[in-house]
């Protein structure tokens, strides 16, 4: 069985793609067969991978997921390997500023990403589809949600971190409404670093909410991260032996478990 999760919040910059790539490599490390969606314009998750050169290449051959969104093309044609065993990926394009008009004029263009992907989950190749989800809460993003059976919401540990959670809240329960089956697997923590009070403060305020779960790994500040981005890798290939690198594996195999239960 397939399980697709996606990585969501409309607070920008915290630690969604980051954190989409890294479990997704760790998780194809552990042996899974994973394939990561790249569903915001901004192409940090196809950034992860190939060099900005490669990326824009597949922008003009359209190769990547405006194009498949955009004609309503199964997306198994648009898969590309990375250099990862078991890793493969969807590339997206800054042509996906405009996924918006192009959602409009569609029919039940809510779930028009689900419908792309089914013959992908229904093949079962996969064991997880990882989404990468842009920082606003429109028609793509309810097409990211209902696509997906799990929600994994990233934070940053800081004061403006928890900011608009609560909307984020709200839209996935909207969703809900009419992808019942998409469920928050949880949030989590990321850029945590200890020599603010801030963390601490963070962690209560989440421990503190009913009914959501918060993963018991947490990601440190960890400049790691950034030189690994800098190489187009993810921090989990780069350096192995980094603190974020074994957070990000711990973080995959709490995942793995919450996912078999
Ligand atoms: N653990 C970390 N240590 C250091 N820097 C990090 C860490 N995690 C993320 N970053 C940096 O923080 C920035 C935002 O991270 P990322 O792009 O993953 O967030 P995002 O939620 O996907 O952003 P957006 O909302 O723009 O899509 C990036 O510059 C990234 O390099
Ligand atoms: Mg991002």
């Amino acid at each position: 069985m397939t399980t697709t999760i996606c990585f969501t919040n409309n607070k920008g910059g915290s630690g969604k793609s980051t954190s989409c790539a890294a479990v997704g490599t760790a998780l194809a490390l552990m042996g899974r067969r994973v394939l990561l969606v790249d569903g915001d314009m901004q192409m940090n998750l196809s950034l992860s991978f190939f060099d900005e050169d490669t990326v824009l290449q597949y922008a003009v051959n359209d190769h990547n997921i405006y194009h498949a969104v955009k004609n309503e093309k199964d997306l198994k044609p648009y898969i590309l390997k990375t250099g990862t065993e078991g890793l493969d990926i969807i590339v997206s394009s800054t042509l996906m500023s405009s996924v918006e008009m192009e959602l409009f004029t569609k029919w039940q263009r809510e779930t028009i990403l689900k419908n792309l992907l089914k013959n992908t989950v229904s093949g079962g190749e996969y064991d997880y589809i990882l989404i990468d989800a842009p920082p606003t809460l429109g028609t793509w993003a309810v097409n990211i949600l209902t696509a997906s059976d799990r929600v994994i919401i990233p934070v940053e540990a800081s004061p403006w971190g928890l900011f608009g959670l609560a909307n984020m809240f709200d839209f996935l329960h909207q969703v809900q409404g009419i992808s019942p089956d998409t469920k928050l697997l949880g949030v989590l923590v990321t850029k945590v670093d200890e020599r603010k009070n801030y963390y601490r403060q963070t962690m209560e305020t989440l421990e503190g909410l009913e009914e959501i779960h918060v993963f018991d790994q947490v990601i440190h500040v960890d400049s790691a991260v950034e030189w690994a981005q800098d190489a187009s890798q993810t921090v989990v290939t780069y350096k192995r032996s980094s603190r974020s690198a074994k957070e990000y594996m711990a973080l995959a195999a709490e995942i793995d478990a919450l996912c078999e239960e």
